[in-house]
């Protein structure tokens, strides 16, 4: 067995318990339940294990981590051992008390995510009445405590025609950093795919206000950028690539290679537990399925891209082909990529569906109330 470099980082999903229904929502369709969740002993073990492998940043993650009350001493056990801590939260359920606390126990970062500048789209995407202004309070408290504040937004045909409020919206917030990240579409939003996919005139507008803005704001705003896939020529490095810079947690303790991997079938995930981290990360099956570029097939093998985008994303091609191991469809170079193209033109062409929200124990297509529709 060759021994493949530690991950850079762990996704600590704490929790798949979240008040927001986000119809693009990134846990797996089949979510956990609170009764499997990982307790706080068992949490605080992953993360000795995590910086025994050499992981260097956690980012507490979820569903929505602050429902966990136990995440002030994660966070500090995470400080204590030397990682980066980084809190990826809605901020919906954050007070002053709560955000004095985190900041306290050492956490180092907070990405608050926001679904539009608008606050009556926004709480119709989350379903959650009255969160967008509990988020620009939250970014307020972040802010107060001193921590360096990463706004996360979501972007699709929905809330796209108000990219440029939403980076003035991220400046005057305070933020250092703004991810503006087009939809990726596995689980949850590859049900609402039709519901999300802009059109390629939205996207190319949207790239030139990014590329604008980011002249603009240079020394104010740091703005990452992630491109549809459907659109591309060529895939993004999934994860820098499988099995080789992040491991995901689930809540239940599943050692994943990616927050998507448990949607491709005939893969078996190990849990926490059943032997040491190292361990499963070098020698697991799952991990070991597609990392490097010996289970590549033609033309990745061959193709000067396969140290670069790795393949592409394998949660991509299982869903879109069926086969884990096919050419990601994202990739101009594979027989798939005409009917993705075809797929794109023709929903963001028709009319948007309503959503399926996402919510444990069953998709839900009904609507928030009282919150109106813009
Ligand atoms: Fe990447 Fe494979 Fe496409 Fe080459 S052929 S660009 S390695 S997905
Ligand atoms: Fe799983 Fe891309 S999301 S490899």
């Amino acid at each position: 067995m060759s021994i493949p470099d530690p991950p850079l980082a762990l996704l600590a999903e704490l929790t798949h318990r979240c008040p927001l229904q986000c119809p693009y929502c990134s846990n797996p369709v089949e979510l956990e339940r609170a009764a499997s969740e990982l307790d706080t002993t068992a949490w605080c073990r992953v993360l000795d294990e995590a910086a025994a492998l050499s992981v260097l940043q956690v980012h507490f993650s979820g569903g929505e981590p602050t429902v966990r009350r136990d995440l002030e001493r994660l966070v500090e056990h995470a400080a204590q051992l030397g990682l980066y801590t980084n809190l990826i939260t809605s901020g919906v359920l954050v007070d002053a008390r709560r955000m004095d606390a985190l900041a306290a126990a050492g956490l180092d970062h907070v990405q608050l995510s926001f679904q539009d500048s608008d606050d009556i789209n926004a709480d119709r995407i989350a379903a959650y009445r009255d969160g967008h202004a509990k988020k620009r309070a939250v970014a307020g408290l972040v802010r107060a405590a001193g921590l360096p504040l990463t706004i996360n937004a979501v972007v699709h045909r929905q809330n796209l025609d108000r990219l440029e409020a939403i980076i003035d919206m991220a400046v005057e917030l305070g933020a250092a950093r703004l991810e503006v990240a087009h939809v990726q579409y596995y689980g949850w939003a590859l049900r609402n795919r039709a519901a999300l996919m802009p059109t390629r005139a939205q996207l190319e507008r949207a790239t030139e206000l990014v590329l604008a803005a980011r002249a603009r704001l240079k020394g104010v705003l740091t703005i990452d950028y992630v491109v549809p896939d459907y659109y591309a020529q060529r895939p993004k490095a999934c994860m820098g690539g499988w099995g080789r810079q992040f491991l995901n947690i689930s809540p239940a303790g599943k050692v994943l290679p990616c927050h998507a991997a448990e949607s491709i079938s005939g893969l078996v995930f190990e849990k926490v537990g059943e032997r040491p981290l190292a361990e499963i990360w070098a020698d697991s099956e799952a991990f070991r399925r597609f990392r490097g570029t010996d289970w590549m097939p033609e033309p990745c093998r061959g193709c000067d891209r396969r140290e670069i985008d790795w393949g592409g994303c394998r949660c991509q091609a299982f869903a879109l082909t069926g086969q884990a191991e096919a050419v990601d469809p994202a990739c101009g170079l594979s027989p798939d990529h005409a009917a993705l193209l075809g797929i794109a033109a023709s929903e963001s062409a028709r009319e948007a569906p309503d959503f399926v929200y996402r919510r444990i124990g069953g998709a839900s297509a009904r609507k928030p109330e009282p919150v109106e529709p813009a």
